[in-house]
């Protein structure tokens, strides 16, 4: 045997082993749990065949509790290169089979070899989460790593798409890299996600309370909205990761992947000339709306089951991927909440960071009334959307189906908040209030002085439907220019599109500074 093939030999060796992770024993108990490999994970991700891992020979520095008789190749991470329909993808997944995927300061260097090379040639980084947190054996250093990491994703965010996938555990500080990033995924049953586990909480406050009900994937996805999309299985969620990305550009230099669209641009849906309801306050689903025009009917919702009076997602309109933002009549009348104005406003941020336009459907009766809104800070929330839309330079067409009142009509990117193209509905009720809550304060006095009821409610009657003739209409904003027109809603699809791609060049800078002060 030449020397080369000995060499060659004991590098297929080395590979091998350094692929087992933490031995088949551990491998049968990741699979018996329902959960995929690191490597697994990675090959469903990425194109066929393109994975090229980094630094798989690295291993720990630590000498202490007997770690010194336990170093194994790659050393609890998985990182390396590959695309996605072709694209430079970066990407980490944490090995639950090495040290339960704890974290350690080799561990740490190697995510962020991969997040400073994916900085340098604006590629996205997606990480895969399977994690007992910091590597108890290496104190401090494994903190310093986390820290290292968080460093990277903050000078990233904005620079680059950063998605995170949570796949097993992610507790301690370690949930803040995921928080760090601009997306999360988990799966039912064998993800969670806490900064202090059951035991601690039960320590501390008493509370007993299970994993899965403290941040397994359910509460994330309904309760805190800290995840943006939750999944059956890894499978699913991995296919997921990947439709996400074909909506994405890799920087935000670059402008979003524009498809082949077979879609005819000028499809006239008859459905939404009858879609509104005859009477104000009965809902329709806005969704209806939203596939009705969009090519294909193809939504990616993101958290679909959090803050539901407002839709967001990605879809696209001949091809270009647009952000969707969209009030929904169909859950709390589409109000706008706190809840509801977070969401919606850091999707508008990560759209306008990354060149992807805004089209945003409005029928908002306005903010949530009452002192649970007031004491959690919807003033500062509230202010959060307002602030998003005004300082989006990227393209934003906005169409009011129904209802825009008061401060939710100027918060939904109306004309003055930069709103390049705005179409309105003949259906479209634009006013500073709903007819009811006017009347009440334009004719009290007079209303408290007719004592008979019906006669009253006649008045009421009169005086409302006066109102709605005169200002629950869509021609007082087009009189001002405030609504650039009133388009017949079978045409919308059309209409957006031509808009978009009349915007398509649209070029608009914010004043320098260091950076803006939005109310957090
Ligand atoms: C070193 C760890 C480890 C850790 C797990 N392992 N967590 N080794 N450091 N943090 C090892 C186990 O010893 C075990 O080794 C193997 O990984 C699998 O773990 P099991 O406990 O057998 O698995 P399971 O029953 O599925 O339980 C998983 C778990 C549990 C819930 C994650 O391991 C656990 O509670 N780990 C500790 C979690 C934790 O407290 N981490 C520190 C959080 S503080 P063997 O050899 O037996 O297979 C933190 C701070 C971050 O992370 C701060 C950032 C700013």
């Amino acid at each position: 045997m030449s020397i080369n093939t000995e060499k060659i030999r004991e590098l297929v060796k080395k590979r091998d082993e350094a692929r087992l992770g933490g031995g088949v024993k551990r491998i049968d108990a990741q699979h018996e749990k329902g959960k995929l490999t690191a490597r697994e994970r990675i090959n469903l991700l990425l194109d066929e065949g393109s994975f090229e891992e980094y630094d798989m020979f690295v291993t720990h520095r630590t000498f202490s509790f007997g770690l010194d008789k336990q170093r194994i190749f790659s050393d609890g991470v998985v990182t390396g290169r590959g695309t996605i329909d072709g694209r430079i993808i970066y990407v980490f997944a944490q090995d639950f089979t090495v040290f339960g995927g704890s974290l350690s300061e080799t561990f740490a260097l190697k995510i962020c070899k991969i997040l400073d090379q994916a900085m340098k040639v604006g590629a996205p980084v997606i990480g895969l989460n399977d994690s007992g947190g910091a590597r108890i054996q290496e104190g401090v250093r494994s903190l310093a790593g986390y820290a290292e990491i968080f460093q990277r994703n903050i000078l990233a965010s904005g620079v680059i798409p950063q998605i995170s996938a949570i796949f097993g555990p992610c507790a301690g500080g370690a949930v803040y890299s995921p928080a760090l990033t601009d997306f999360i995924l988990m799966t039912e049953n064998t993800s969670y996600m806490f900064v202090t586990g059951p035991k601690v909480v039960q320590t501390v406050t008493g509370e007993v309370i299970s994993t899965e009900d403290l941040g397994g994937a359910h509460v994330h996805a309904t309760k805190s909205g800290v995840s943006h999309f939750l999944t059956e299985t890894e499978e699913e969620g991995i296919m997921l990761l990947r439709k996400l990305m074909s909506y994405l550009p890799s920087n935000n230099l670059e402008d979003p992947p524009v498809i082949d669209n077979n879609d005819p641009i000028d499809r006239l849906e008859d459905t939404l000339n009858e879609i509104i309801p005859d009477r104000p306050n009965k809902p329709y689903d806005v969704k209806d709306v939203i596939s009705a025009t969009v090519d294909h009917g193809e939504f990616l919702e993101l958290q679909r089951n959090y803050a539901k009076n407002i839709v967001i997602g990605f879809a696209r309109y001949n091809g270009r991927p647009v952000g969707i933002v969209a009030n929904q009549p169909n859950f709390l009348a589409g109000v706008l909440d706190i809840d509801a104005s977070r969401k919606a406003a850091r999707f508008v941020r990560f759209c306008d960071a990354f060149n992807i336009p805004i089209v945003t459907l409005v029928d908002v009766p306005g903010f949530l009334p009452g002192s649970g809104q007031e004491y959690g800070g919807i003033i500062i929330h509230g202010a959060k959307l307002l602030f998003a839309y005004g300082e989006a330079t990227v393209p934003k067409v906005t169409i009011t189906l129904r209802k825009s009142y008061g401060g939710a009509h100027d918060v939904m990117s109306c004309k003055q908040l930069r709103g390049d193209v705005n179409y309105a509905w003949p259906t479209a009720e634009i006013a500073v209030m709903g007819a009811k809550g006017a009347i009440e304060v334009l004719e009290g006095r007079n209303i408290a002085k007719i004592e008979d009821e019906q006669e009253k409610q006649k008045f009421i009657q009169e005086k409302e439907e006066e109102y709605i003739e005169k200002f629950a209409n869509p021609y007082q904003a087009a009189k001002y220019g405030f609504i650039d027109d009133i388009i017949e809603p079978r045409n919308t699809r059309f209409r957006v599109i031509r808009a978009l791609e009349a915007l398509s060049t649209k070029k608009e800078m914010n004043p320098p500074r260091k950076h803006n002060n939005i109310p957090l």
